[in-house]
């Protein structure tokens, strides 16, 4: 078997979780009677000091419900040029909720007061009006970088004056709570909405959970029937959700202590120009040799580990719950005899 670090949603659910999902009890969610379904929805509202949530098959829906109830058509969304809901969810702000998008040049992913402040159009007919601001943490593409919580706080106070609608695109917030030794309760509050995805680092087979107040979530829930994401008996992925809710979220630390030591072989490989800083349990390396990115692929794949191309020049590397030490120590081999 390849070792896989393609992301972190390539995981299997542990047995723990399968007897979880097996074992619970279950209903209709469409008529919100799924106890499973409801309890995951209250503990994870609970766990980030909102008051209701609504459960979604991915994240990409979870962002693009999200988008959809805080613009109206022609109003325009502010994030990183980096944002995964701008590059990969298939320009759903377009499809989805007619909205424009204005792309701020941040530091790998991450915008600041003076950033948005800069781009918030006049009140004159000519331009979208401003109403959402939509930040990344980690940043994917940044590297798996995590926002300084200060600046966060500082957006968020922004906004609230501005009356701009804040989003978290928190695929990864876990990753970046762990890595802060942060609590959940602290930071939850200062976003009108929050998606965590529940099948990324957490190990769930599928899931993502958008936060809000009561009125939000009606709202979203409306939506996501639109979108035709209103499941029925969902309490057997809830139940995945809620055991990893449980379980996983403090052994991110070992996701990244092993993505650190990937990072740290990687500076002193000759074919590897730069590393992104690792600080979560994302890897992205720049090559010397540009136009070698699938040729270096296929050679790593050939010897057992598998990648994914990640813009000019780079891949990516993400450690999960399924890579252990044992394949640390076979992945860093890999990598000495195919960067160097
Ligand atoms: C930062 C970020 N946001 C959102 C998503 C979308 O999640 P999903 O694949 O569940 O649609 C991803 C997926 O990789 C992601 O990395």
């Amino acid at each position: 078997m390849p070792i896989d670090l393609r992301s972190d949603t390539v995981t299997q659910p542990t047995a723990a979780m399968k007897a979880a999902m097996w074992e619970a009890p279950l209903g209709d969610d469409v008529f919100e009677e799924d106890p499973s379904l409801n309890a995951l929805e209250q503990k994870a509202a609970k766990l980030f000091g909102h008051e209701s949530a609504l459960f979604c098959p991915s994240g990409t829906m979870t962002n693009q419900i999200a988008i959809r109830v805080h613009t109206q058509p022609g109003q325009e969304v502010l994030c990183d040029e980096l944002s995964h809901i701008y590059h990969y969810e298939g320009g759903g702000i377009a499809v989805n909720s007619l909205a424009s998008v204005r792309l701020l040049k941040g530091d790998r992913g991450r915008i600041t007061v003076d950033d948005i402040a800069a781009n918030i159009n006049p009140d004159d007919i000519h331009f979208p009006v401003s109403s959402l601001v939509s930040l990344e943490n980690t940043c994917n593409k940044g590297g798996g970088c995590c926002y300084d919580w200060k600046t966060v706080e500082a957006i968020a106070d922004f906004c609230r004056s501005r009356q701009l609608g804040l989003h978290l695109d928190g695929a990864r917030l876990f990753n970046a709570l762990v890595a802060t030794d942060t609590a959940p309760a602290t930071v939850g509050p200062w976003f009108d909405t929050i998606s965590i995805c529940l099948s990324k680092g957490l190990g769930a087979p599928a899931g993502s959970l958008l936060l809000g107040t009561h009125a939000t979530i009606k709202k979203a829930r409306r939506v996501r029937k639109v979108l035709g994401g209103g499941m029925r008996q969902a309490g057997l992925l809830a139940a995945a959700g809620s055991y990893a809710l449980d379980h996983h979220v403090h052994r991110l630390a070992e996701d990244h202590d092993r993505a650190k030591q990937l990072g740290s072989t990687l500076t002193r490989c000759a074919l590897v120009r730069k590393v992104l800083p690792v600080e979560t349990n994302i890897v992205v390396f720049e090559l010397t040799h540009p136009a070698e990115v699938d040729a270096t692929r296929q050679r790593m794949e050939a010897e057992g580990l598998r990648s994914v191309p990640f813009g000019a020049g780079k891949i990516r590397l993400v450690t999960h719950l399924d890579f252990n030490d044992d394949q640390l120590t076979e992945t860093t081999a890999i990598l000495k005899k195919c960067l160097n």
